[in-house]
C-alpha cells in the first residue's frame, strides 16, 4: 500500500506536525507500506521528495520552497497520484493508495483537508469531515458535550461583534473569576490566557481576537490536574488506551511544557508525564468511560486523544477537549498497554479501508 503521509500545513502547529509525521514514517511497517511524504509548506505549497522523510531537511524551511518542485494530489481515472505541477522528464507522477493526514490544527485537523480528500475519493485515515470540524471548534464541541451530559467546565463564547455589548462582563462575573480564555479553533495552548480580574477581561478578549473570531470563556478549574486518554475506532467500535497524567510547570499546560520540555530531546511532542495517571480506581474507570462516550459524541474516528481536567477537591472529572490528530498520534499511550506504534498504525490504516 502506498501511503501519502500528509504533514506540515498552514497552522501554528506546523513544527509539531513535522515531528509527529517523522515518527509515523519511521514506525510504518516497511514490509507493508511504501511511504510517500507529502509536505505542506507554510506557504501552502505541497512538496513530495525523499528528503522530506528526514528531520534535518527542515532546518531551513525557506530553502525548501526554493529547492523543491511543488506537487498536487489528484485523481487520475480510478487512481490517485501526486503530480508535479511543473512537469519535466525527471518528474514522473507518484501513485498513492491512501492518504494519512498527520497535520495538527487549522487547515489539516479541522475538516478542510478531509473535505479535499473526500472530494478526491481517496481512502484516508482519521476523522471524516464532520468529526474533524467538530473537534477543532471548541464552541461546537462543548455544545455537543453539554447536550450529551458529558461534564465540561462551565463556559460561554464571545464573538468580536459581541465585545461591544456590556453584558459580556456581567456573564463573566456570573461564571466567576478566575476565568480562562481560549481562541475557539487553535490547538497547542496557543493564545490561551488566564484572567483573574474583571478589569483585565476586555483587553484579554481583544488579544484572543487576534488569533480567532471566537473566544471561549471558561471557568478555571483549580486546583487542577490534567490527564489524557486516547481512543481508537469509529462510530461502530472503539477501544481506549492507558491514561497519562501530564505534568506542567505553570497554571496551565503551555506550549513550552508540551514541546520544549525534557522529552523534546527524544524527539517527542509531549510534556513530562506519569503513566498510568495516579487516580483512584473509580475515577480511572470514569475517565475511560467518558473518553469512549466523548469519542462517539463528537463523531470521531481513527486515533484521537481526549484531554481531561481533574478537580480532586470536588472529585470531579471534566472533558477539556479532543485532539483528532494528537501529537505523536499518542502512540505512547498505546505502548503502555502493549500495542506498539507499528501495530497502532496498522489498525488506523485498517479503519480507513473498512
Ligand atoms: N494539538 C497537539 C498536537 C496535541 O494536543 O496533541
Ligand atoms: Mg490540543
Amino acid at each position: 500500500i502506498r501511503v501519502a503521509v500528509i504533514f506540515g500545513g498552514r497552522s501554528v502547529e506546523h513544527e509539531i506536525s513535522i515531528l509527529s509525521a517523522q515518527q509515523v514514517m519511521l514506525a510504518l511497517d516497511p514490509s507493508k507500506y511504501e511511504i510517500v511524504p507529502l509536505y505542506i509548506a507554510k506557504s501552502g505549497l505541497m512538496y513530495s521528495d525523499r528528503s522530506l522523510c528526514e528531520l534535518n531537511t527542515f532546518k531551513d524551511m525557506e530553502k525548501l520552497d526554493h529547492d523543491l518542485d511543488p506537487v498536487q494530489l489528484i485523481r487520475n481515472g480510478s487512481q490517485y497520484e501526486i503530480r508535479f505541477i511543473r512537469r519535466t522528464w525527471k518528474h514522473k507522477a507518484i501513485p498513492v493508495d491512501l492518504a494519512f493526514p498527520v497535520i495538527h490544527g487549522t487547515n489539516g485537523e479541522d475538516g478542510t483537508l478531509q473535505g479535499y480528500l473526500e472530494l478526491l475519493g481517496i481512502p484516508y485515515c482519521g476523522c471524516r469531515v464532520l468529526g474533524a470540524a467538530i473537534g477543532q471548534d471548541k464552541t461546537i464541541m462543548k455544545q455537543i458535550l453539554d447536550r450529551q451530559n458529558i461534564p465540561t467546565p462551565p463556559w460561554f463564547y464571545v464573538t468580536a461583534y459581541e465585545l461591544l455589548d456590556d453584558n459580556i462582563l456581567k456573564k463573566c462575573n456570573e461564571l466567576g473569576y478566575p476565568l480562562i480564555l481560549k481562541p475557539a479553533c487553535l490547538g497547542s495552548s496557543v493564545g490561551i490566557q488566564i484572567v483573574k480580574e474583571e478589569k483585565n477581561m476586555l483587553s484579554a478578549l481583544r488579544q484572543v481576537f487576534q488569533y480567532d473570531e471566537k473566544a471561549v470563556v471558561e471557568k478555571l478549574i483549580e486546583p487542577m490536574r490534567e490527564v489524557n486518554c486516547s481512543v481508537l475506532g469509529d462510530l461502530s467500535r472503539a477501544e481506549s488506551s492507558e491514561i497519562e497524567e501530564v505534568m506542567k510547570s505553570s497554571e496551565i499546560l503551555s506550549y513550552q511544557d508540551k514541546y520544549e520540555g525534557e522529552s523534546k530531546s527524544k524527539g517527542m511532542a509531549s510534556a513530562a508525564r506519569k503513566m498510568p495517571a495516579d487516580l483512584p480506581k473509580d475515577m480511572y474507570e470514569e475517565v475511560k468511560r467518558l473518553a469512549l462516550k466523548t469519542f462517539h459524541a463528537l463523531h470521531a474516528s481513527g486515533v484521537c486523544r481526549i484531554d481531561f481536567l481533574i478537580d480532586d477537591v470536588n472529585d470531579q472529572v471534566y472533558v477539556n477537549e479532543i485532539n483528532t490528530i494528537p501529537g505523536s498520534l499518542s502512540f505512547y499511550l498505546w505502548e503502555a498497554i502493549g500495542i506498539g506504534f507499528r501495530e497502532l498504525l496498522d489498525k488506523i490504516i485498517q479503519l480507513a479501508f473498512d
